[in-house]
C-alpha cells in the first residue's frame, strides 16, 4: 500500500530536501518537494498527497503550522509530519494540537524519518479504509439496523418491504444465526401492525402440552396448575403478529393444531367452549429443510402449503462476504460503546482474515467474536494475532465456490495428513500407520500436496 502514497516535502533548505527525496524514494510513489507553503499548496492542488513533511520555519507569509492547518482544511486524510529544530518544541505541540501525525527534530535522521513515514501511511491507510467504510454503512440500504450491502440482501430487504404491507403468511428460511428472528420484527415494525404486538414463540422449546396452552391459552381449572385463565400467543398476537420460530421442531398433534387454526382462523382455549377468531398475521421461521423433512413424514405437507405463502430466503454470511466487514464495524462500534472501551480499529489482515472465514454461526458467531474481542483485547489495533485461529476456511483461494466432491476430498486428505504428521512428529512411519496407508503412499501423497 504505501508505494503507491505520494509524500510532499516543504523545506527552504535544498539539502533536506534534496536528502529526504532520495531517501524516501523506495517509500512513495512520488516525493516532490516544495520550498515554501504556496509552492506546497500549489502542489497540493495537482496532486494528492497521503504524507506531507513540512519545516515549521517557512520563508514567506505561511509558516509550516499554517500549512498545517491549510492542509487538513483540505483534505483532512491527509498526515503531516512536522520538522522542527532543537528548543522549539513547544512549535511541535502547537502543529500536534493542529492535526499533525507527528513530528521529527532536527537534525534529520534519515533512518527514523524513514520509520515514521512508514507509520503515518500505515495509520492513514487504515484512516482511509475506515472512513470508506462509514460512507458505506451511510448509505446501505438497511431496514431496522441490519446490516446488508449485498444484492441477495437488498434484495430481502425490498420483499421485506413489500410484504410487510400486506397481511400474507411468510416463512423465513435460513441458517442459523443468519436473522431470521430481526426480520421477522422487521416485517411487524414496517407493517401497518405495528402498535399492536410481536408475539414470538418457539415451537421448538417445549413440549407437546405446554404449546397447546402457549399457543392458545387455557381457561382457569382446565389442567392441574392452570389456577387462572391464560390467553395464548394467537390471542396476544390479535391484530399484531404472531412469529412461530422454529416451525419444524413442533410435534405432530401441535401441527394438527396449528393447520386447523389456519385453516378456520379459529380455535379455543384449552377447557374453553367458545370459538374465538384469529387475525394476528403469520411469520414463521426454519433452519432446516422443510422438503426433507416432508419426504421424512416429520412435518406435514397441508401445513407447510399453509405457512408457505410468501418465502423469504436469507444467506448464509459465507455467501455475502462483502458485508463481513461492515459487520465488524458495526458490532465494533456497538460494543465500545457497550462496555465502554476506547474504539479499536482492525488491520487490513485482521479484516480479510475474518472476510474469509466460514462462519457456521453466521452472524450470531460473528457478533459473539466482536464483543468478546473488544472487552478482551487492550490493542487500538486488532491484528490477525488477536483472531482464534480456528476461522481459517479449508480452502482459502476459493472458500465461495463450489467444488467438485474429487476436489473437496483432497483438501480434506490434505487437512488430515497435516494432522496426522504433527501428531507424530513428522515421523513418516508412525502417520502412515495412524492412517492406515503404506509409507508408500504417505510419499506419494505428500509430494502430491507439498507436505514437506
Ligand atoms: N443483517 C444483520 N445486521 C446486523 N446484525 C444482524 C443481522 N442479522 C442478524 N443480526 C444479529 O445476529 C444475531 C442473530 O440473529 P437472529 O437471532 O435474528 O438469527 P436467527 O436466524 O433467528 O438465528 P437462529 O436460527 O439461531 O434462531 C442477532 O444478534 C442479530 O441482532
Ligand atoms: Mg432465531
Amino acid at each position: 500500500m504505501s508505494n503507491k502514497a505520494n509524500i510532499l516535502v516543504v523545506d527552504d533548505e535544498p539539502n533536506i530536501r534534496r536528502g529526504l527525496a532520495k531517501g524516501l524514494a523506495r517509500e512513495a510513489e512520488h516525493v516532490d518537494t516544495a520550498e515554501n507553503a504556496n509552492e506546497a499548496l500549489e502542489s497540493i492542488s495537482h496532486r494528492n498527497y497521503q504524507l506531507i513533511i513540512a519545516d515549521v520555519r517557512l520563508p514567506g507569509d505561511m509558516s509550516g503550522l499554517e500549512l498545517t492547518s491549510e492542509v487538513l482544511k483540505r483534505n483532512p486524510g491527509t498526515a503531516v509530519i512536522v520538522i522542527t529544530a532543537h528548543g522549539t518544541l513547544e512549535t511541535a505541540v502547537d502543529a500536534m494540537r493542529r492535526g499533525a501525525f507527528d513530528f521529527i527534530i532536527k537534525p534529520v535522521d534519515l533512518e527514523l524519518i524513514r520509520q515514521q513515514v512508514r507509520k503515518a501511511l500505515a495509520h492513514q491507510s487504515l484512516k482511509a479504509e475506515n472512513r470508506e467504510l462509514k460512507t458505506r454503512l451511510a448509505d446501505a440500504g438497511e431496514i431496522a439496523g441490519m446490516i446488508g450491502k449485498c444484492a441477495a440482501m437488498q434484495d430481502v430487504f425490498r420483499q421485506v418491504r413489500q410484504v410487510a404491507q400486506t397481511d400474507a403468511t411468510v416463512l423465513i428460511h435460513g441458517e442459523s444465526g443468519t436473522g431470521k428472528e430481526l426480520i421477522a420484527r422487521a416485517l411487524h415494525d414496517l407493517s401497518p401492525r405495528k402498535e399492536a404486538s410481536f408475539v414470538p414463540v418457539n415451537l421448538g422449546a417445549l413440549p407437546e402440552t405446554l404449546l397447546e396452552s402457549e399457543l392458545f391459552g387455557h381457561e382457569k381449572g382446565s389442567f392441574t396448575g392452570a389456577a387462572r385463565m391464560k390467553p395464548g400467543c394467537f390471542e396476544r398476537a390479535s391484530r399484531g403478529t404472531l412469529f412461530l420460530d422454529e416451525v419444524t421442531e413442533m410435534p405432530p398433534k401441535s401441527q394438527v393444531d396449528l393447520l386447523r387454526v389456519l385453516e378456520t382462523g379459529q380455535f379455543n382455549r384449552i377447557g374453553g367452549e367458545a370459538l374465538l377468531t384469529t387475525d394476528a398475521r403469520l411469520v414463521s421461521a426454519t433452519n432446516k429443510d422443510i422438503l426433507e423433512l416432508i419426504e421424512d413424514g416429520t412435518f406435514r405437507e397441508d401445513l407447510y402449503y399453509r405457512l408457505y405463502i410468501v418465502p423469504i430466503k436469507l444467506p448464509a454470511l459465507r455467501e455475502r462476504r462483502d458485508d463481513i466487514p461492515l459487520l465488524i464495524e458495526h458490532y465494533m462500534r456497538h460494543f465500545c460503546h457497550r462496555h465502554n472501551r476506547p474504539k479499536k480499529q482492525f488491520s487490513s489482515d485482521a479484516i480479510q482474515t475474518l472476510s474469509l472465514a466460514n462462519w457456521p454461526g453466521n452472524i450470531r458467531q460473528l457478533r459473539n467474536l466482536i464483543e468478546r474481542i473488544v472487552v478482551t483485547v487492550p490493542d487500538e489495533i486488532v491484528k490477525v494475532e488477536h483472531l482464534p485461529n480456528d476461522l481459517a476456511p479449508r480452502t482459502k483461494e476459493r472458500p465461495n465456490q463450489l467444488t467438485t466432491l474429487a476436489e473437496a476430498a483432497e483438501v480434506a486428505e490434505q487437512e488430515v495428513i497435516k494432522l496426522a504428521l504433527s501428531a507424530n512428529d513428522c515421523h513418516r512411519g508412525a502417520t502412515a500407520k495412524a492412517l492406515g496407508i503404506s509409507v508408500r503412499t504417505l510419499h506419494y501423497k505428500m509430494n502430491r500436496y507439498g507436505l514437506h
